[in-house]
């Protein structure tokens, strides 16, 4: 069982400059909440509970501004700073203490989740126990991302980030299950030609040990980007589309927390507190006045 998970929320944000040249990129509002607040829910919706969330230097504060630790949520909330971007893999070496002798989840701090049967899945590939697991899901434009080649038993025959020629159309979203070794073989790693750790290295690694598996989000699932600012404004559009025709909220960190009853209503109360006179407020407010 996977029970610890790394949000990776550091990175330049170059793609989004001027916006991102103050700002972390995960704390700028996608729609009606900071960014981060949807990785956060999908690590929760695992039910994963210990959660160490790695920003870039000097921004610590400011991420504990919104969410000081994890007690609102009744889960453990870890802030690490990085040095400066190295790569993906480099969580798990600013992770290492973090991860100590467990298995871990890393989620990309500006990676969207949405669908029904999610949840589901993403307790399944909890259950990991050896090797790595990633997530696949079709895209129209494959070569902006790690690209999957599998075969019809769902092994993965290749990986390749960012590949000019196309052999397969599906993408490796930024939701990565590891068990121990990762930790090692993140050491193991030489930097690439961009002089940063890969994280296409890393999943190589597993494959050429016969030990990635691949599970696949179908067309009835979602994951989107936030890559460019169109992107970002796409998926915000998104989220005020789904949540605005059916008033649920999606990645609203505190009603998960109370559905997976790991607070109370009373903690729900503090939180509209917290936040003060706000639509979001409004919207726990009516969770527990149900
Ligand atoms: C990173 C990974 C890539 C993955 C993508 C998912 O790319 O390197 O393999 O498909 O995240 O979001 P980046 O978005 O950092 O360019």
């Amino acid at each position: 069982m996977i029970k610890k998970g790394i949000i990776l929320a550091g990175g330049a944000g170059s793609r989004m400059s001027p916006v991102t040249k103050a700002v972390n990129k995960q704390l700028l509002p996608l729609y009606d909440k900071p960014l981060f607040f949807y990785p956060l829910s999908v690590l929760m919706l695992a039910k994963i509970k210990d959660i160490l969330i790695i920003v870039n230097k000097g921004q610590v504060e400011q991420f504990k501004k919104v969410l000081p630790n994890g007690n609102s949520l009744g889960i453990k909330i870890t802030y690490a700073e990085q040095e400066k971007p190295k790569g993906l893999p480099d969580a798990f070496l600013v992770g290492e203490k973090f991860i100590h002798k467990s298995s871990v989840a890393l989620i990309l701090g500006d990676n969207f989740f949405f669908g029904q049967s999610l949840t589901k899945k993403l307790i399944e590939c909890t259950n990991l126990s050896k090797g790595a697991k990633i997530l696949l899901h079709t895209v129209k434009n494959p070569s902006l991302y790690g690209v999957a080649s599998i075969n019809k038993k769902k092994k993965v025959i290749s990986i390749v980030e960012k590949p000019k020629r196309i052999t397969s159309n599906l993408a490796v979203t930024g939701l990565y299950f590891f068990d121990n070794k990762v930790i090692n073989y993140s050491k193991s790693l030489k930097q690439s030609k961009r002089k940063e750790i890969e994280i296409v290295d890393l999943l190589n690694k597993y494959r050429s040990k016969n030990e990635l598996s691949a599970e696949i989000i179908g067309r009835g699932g979602t994951w989107l980007d936030t890559g460019s600012i169109e992107d970002f404004n796409n998926t915000s559009n998104f989220v005020a589309t789904i949540e605005n025709r059916q008033g649920f909220k999606i990645g609203c960190i505190e009603e998960i927390a109370l559905n997976n009853k790991w607070i109370n209503k009373n903690q729900i109360k503090k939180a509209i507190n917290f936040y003060g006179n706000c639509d979001y407020s409004k919207y726990l407010n009516s969770i527990i006045s149900k």
